[in-house]
């Protein structure tokens, strides 16, 4: 059985929270077979905030964006399997929902780019460094899912 390393961070941002799309989200990222290690709910700091989303801080959208993330409570998880990352983004869809697929969250839930409903991690390194921000390596469960032998050959 092949050992699985790679980590994934996804927020269910304010405005999956406020529209009950919590679940929605979980039932996903469970259906597919992905692992939960870490989950929980809190409001982003600005701190925080500033530090998730500094490759963003020269663009127009900016503290539009810090606003946003920050105005009520998110949901966020760290979530491992084989390629993680690529599925995840899959499950996710595009960032601006007109461009979403049907059948990916975005695309079945949002309508705008600015209200896209979940965060997820554009590579292994941004996951680490953006999961870092939310959690300690305490916080990661380390446990075997009875249907690893099943999901990886
Ligand atoms: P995310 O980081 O939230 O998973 O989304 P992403 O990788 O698909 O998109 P990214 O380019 O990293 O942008 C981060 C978030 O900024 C907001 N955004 N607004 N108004 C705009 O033009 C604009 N562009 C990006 C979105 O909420 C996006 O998810
Ligand atoms: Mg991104």
């Amino acid at each position: 059985m092949v050992k699985i390393l790679e980590r994934e961070f996804i927020m269910v941002k304010p405005d999956g929270v406020q529209r009950g799309l919590i679940g929605e989200v979980i039932k996903r990222i469970e259906k597919v077979g992905l692992k939960i290690i870490a989950m929980k709910m809190f409001k982003v700091s600005m701190v925080q905030a500033e530090k998730h989303y500094e490759i963003h801080k020269d663009k127009p959208f900016y503290n539009g964006l810090v606003e946003y993330i920050t105005c009520d409570p998110v949901v966020a998880m760290v979530v491992e399997g084989k390629n993680v990352v690529k599925i995840t983004r899959k499950l996710v869809g595009s960032t601006n929902p007109l461009e979403a697929e049907p059948g990916s969250i975005r695309g079945d839930y949002a309508l705008e780019i600015g209200r896209n409903i979940i965060h997820a991690g554009d590579s292994p390194e941004n996951a680490k460094t953006e999961y870092s921000i939310y959690f300690t390596e305490d916080e990661m469960s380390s446990y075997k899912k009875i249907d690893a032998d099943w999901l990886y050959e």
